[in-house]
Order: C-alpha cells, then sequence, then structure tokens
C-alpha cells in the first residue's frame, strides 16, 4: 500500500510529457513512408514502446536518440512479415491502428495484448475492414484480441461511423491510404483528428469536406518531420490538480490544443471555470499554454457531442464532482466500460471509498460534492493509468487519510508523472 504527505498548495510552471496518440501515428506514418522521418519529442511510455517494436518488427530502421527517433523505411508495400507474434501490451491505439495498416499488406500477421486488451472490443474495428475485403479471424468469434491477419485483396469502400471512435476511423484511413481507389469515412460526430492532420502534413491523400473525410490511396508517402507536443490528456490531471488545491496557480506550458482533443477546457467554462490559454504555434497541431488557478467549480450534466472530444478526461470530470457546489453528472459515456479498465466502475467503486455519494447508470454516473471524507480508505488503480494518476493526486490533496494499491501502471503514459508533479508542489 502507498501513501503520500498533504500537499497545500501547486505553484509554478510544468510541461505536460509528449502526446500519446500523435506518437503512435508520428511512428507508424513513417514506418508507411519511404525514406528517413523524424519524430522529434516523442513519448517514450510502455503504450507507445509497444508500438515502436511493431513497427522494427516489420524490418523498419529506428533509431532513438534525446528526444529523437529516427525511421528509415521502404515504405508499405516492403514491410517484411513479422517473424513472431506482435505483443501490443496495454494499448488498444497499437492493436487497432495497426489492424488496419497490416489488412491491406498481403501478409500474415497475428496480435496479442495484455490482460486487460484481450478483454476490449476489437469488432469495432475487424468489421469495417472485412466490409473492405480484410481477412481478419480472432477470438471470441472475431471479437477479441488475440487476432490473425491472412493475405488478402481489398477494396475502396464508403465506410460510415459506427463507433464514436478516433482509432477505428484512423484504422480505416491507414488500410484506405494503400488501396488503389479512394475511400471515404464518414464521420457524423467528430472524434481527434490527429491522423488527418499528420497526413496532411505529409501528403496529398486526405481531403476533408464537413464530415466525408476522403483517402486516395495508392500513392506513396514521403518521409516527414513530426514534431510531437504535450498530452492535453496528461496536462489535465495538472489542470484538476490545480483546480482542487488551495491557493494554487499553474501554466502548462508547450501542450497540445488541437480542438479536437480539448472539450474538457469548455466543459470546464461550462462549470463556471476560469481557464485560459495562448497558441503559440498554429501549423498542424496547435500547441501553447494553459493558465489556471484554483477557483470554485459548479456542478452541471456532461453529455451529447462533447463525450468524444472530452472521453480520457471523464474519469477527472466525475473526480471534481466531489469538490463541485452541485452534483456533477455524465451521460451517454458507456465507451468509457471499454476502456484500460471499466472507467464508470472505477471510478464509482473509488469514489464510494471516499465516502461520497455516487449514482452508476450503464452510460455514466452521478457524482455529488464530498461532505466528509472516510478516514483509511483504499483506492484501485484497476491496473489503468488514468486511475492510477487521479489516485495519487487525491491522496497527495487528503494525505495520510488515503491509501493507493499499485500506481506503476502510470508507465503506460506518463512515466515522469510524480517527478513533473513534484516540480509544482508546495
Ligand atoms: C485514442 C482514441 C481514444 C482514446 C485513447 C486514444 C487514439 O480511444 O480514448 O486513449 O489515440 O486514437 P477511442 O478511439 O477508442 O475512443
Amino acid at each position: 500500500m502507498i501513501s503520500f504527505d498533504k500537499i497545500k498548495s501547486l505553484n509554478g510552471e510544468v510541461k505536460a510529457p509528449p502526446d500519446k496518440s500523435i506518437t503512435h501515428r508520428s511512428l507508424i506514418i513513417s514506418a508507411m513512408a519511404e525514406g528517413t522521418s523524424r519524430v522529434t519529442n516523442p513519448l517514450i511510455s510502455l503504450d507507445t514502446k509497444a508500438t515502436m517494436e511493431a513497427v522494427s518488427s516489420l524490418g523498419i530502421d529506428l533509431r532513438r536518440s534525446k528526444n529523437l527517433i529516427e525511421i528509415t523505411s521502404k515504405g508499405y508495400r516492403l514491410f517484411k512479415e513479422p517473424e513472431n507474434i506482435i505483443d501490443c501490451g496495454n494499448s488498444g491505439t497499437t492493436a487497432r491502428l495497426l489492424t488496419g495498416l497490416f489488412t491491406p499488406t498481403r501478409k500474415y500477421y497475428v496480435l496479442t495484448g495484455d490482460s486487460s486488451l484481450r478483454e476490449r472490443p476489437m469488432k469495432r474495428v475487424i468489421d469495417p475492414l472485412k466490409k473492405m475485403g480484410a481477412l481478419i479471424s480472432g477470438r471470441y468469434s472475431d471479437t477479441k484480441l488475440p487476432i490473425t491477419i491472412m493475405p488478402s485483396t481489398m477494396k475502396s469502400s464508403t465506410i460510415f461511423q459506427e463507433t464514436h471512435s478516433a482509432q477505428v476511423k484512423s484504422a480505416i484511413i491507414l488500410a484506405s491510404l494503400q488501396l488503389e481507389a479512394a475511400t471515404t469515412y464518414v464521420e457524423k460526430i467528430k472524434t481527434r483528428n490527429h491522423t488527418e492532420v499528420l497526413l496532411q502534413l505529409c501528403s496529398d491523400s486526405i481531403n476533408i469536406n464537413d464530415d466525408h473525410i476522403i483517402i486516395q490511396g495508392g500513392s506513396t508517402l514521403e518521409a516527414g518531420d513530426f514534431m510531437v507536443p504535450g498530452d492535453f490528456s496528461s496536462a489535465a490531471f495538472f489542470i484538476f490538480a490545480t483546480l482542487i488545491f488551495e491557493k494554487s496557480k499553474v501554466t502548462i506550458k508547450n501542450c497540445g490544443l488541437n480542438p479536437s482533443r480539448i472539450g474538457f477546457i469548455n466543459v470546464l467554462k461550462d462549470l463556471g471555470v476560469k481557464i485560459e490559454y495562448s497558441i503559440d504555434n498554429n501549423n498542424g497541431e496547435p500547441y501553447g499554454n494553459i493558465f489556471i488557478g484554483s477557483q470554485d467549480i459548479k456542478g452541471g450534466l456532461i453529455s451529447g457531442k462533447v463525450i468524444p472530444n472530452v472521453i480520457d478526461e471523464l474519469p477527472i470530470i466525475a473526480y471534481l464532482g466531489l469538490f463541485a457546489a452541485s452534483p456533477i453528472e455524465i451521460r451517454g459515456a458507456s465507451e468509457l466500460r471499454f476502456k484500460e479498465s471499466d472507467r464508470i466502475g472505477a471510478v464509482v467503486y473509488n469514489l464510494k471509498q471516499l465516502g461520497a455519494e455516487v449514482h452508476e447508470y450503464n452510460d455514466g454516473l452521478k457524482v455529488f460534492p464530498l461532505k466528509t471524507i472516510n478516514k483509511k480508505c483504499i483506492l484501485k488503480s484497476f491496473k489503468d493509468h488514468r486511475i492510477a494518476i487521479i489516485n495519487t493526486i487525491i491522496a497527495k490533496k487528503f494525505g495520510q487519510d488515503i491509501f493507493l494499491d499499485d500506481i506503476s501502471c502510470m508507465n503506460i503514459s506518463f512515466p515522469t508523472f510524480m517527478e513533473t508533479f513534484a516540480e509544482i508542489e508546495e
């Protein structure tokens, strides 16, 4: 069991770690391109290492130096068939994006993952790829990892969004880039658009017309120079902590501010929070600084189209309900049950341990302001990196009253969390 001394407030400047989603995509797009691509400021964590190893197993040369990865590839047409199965570890992004990448290459692959990933849905990505002619089989009637991908002839098609998932969209885009004719992906509810943004930086293959993403396949991708900004979802932990620690004021520097990721800022504004940001660079992936201070939070309902835009911040929003003036309710978020843990179940469990009143629904939860904290309660991470980080912040707020189980899973997305948080502790 782990506990922490109570921290009073947070002050100063902090840098969010590099963006996980953009690192995965930069590595994969570099692997598809011909020549030497450069990924500057990549996230080095368990999840992105899974993607790096998978890329290496295709016969692609990856050279890591301080803050840079150079990837030299002969392009997607000349991938080597991997000698072994590919272990995606805990990373849903690796598993789903690679499924899309591999299906049109006419080679044999087996993908698996850790015990959490093997329980997460793959059907959402297998079904549309099968519609395009992919040959995939997997455990539980082709719905779960491990999966096998066999050589097949795929064809362009029009695919309509069924799951509000950037991973599924990206898998379709990566497959479509390799097919001769144009594929259209119709995305009614917007999800994060890093795959489109990065591809637009290094090719003419993608055109976006309102909710239609048109992918013109078959051309050679040129090597690119990718710069990874700070991860907004990791920055969100500092925003959360600054809000709930008294007399705190924090600036988060060089953070990714892609509009498809920063719904949390709008949700906070609706909850009466004053939060500002400035954009330093608007070319490709925008980034800049976020300014936040501790303050009162109102309650409210979070639901509808904003959900995919705040999907990774929803556990934080739920925990904020403990500190709000009235309840915070989240609905239409059943996707949360399919993340690294069942995040609705995990959050409800921990908030109840703390002594809060919480109502659980299939698609969300309602959190009431915390009246008195349960002494000596134990919070569980459920081996989920985002839950482990939030629990650590709560433990630092309440001090020795709170115990945590294993928090080492924070290495999945934010291996430097402890040192980075210590920089602003007072
Ligand atoms: C991600 C998309 C989201 C998100 C995950 C990363 C990505 O998942 O929750 O942490 O990099 O595309 P879904 O696509 O399943 O919503």
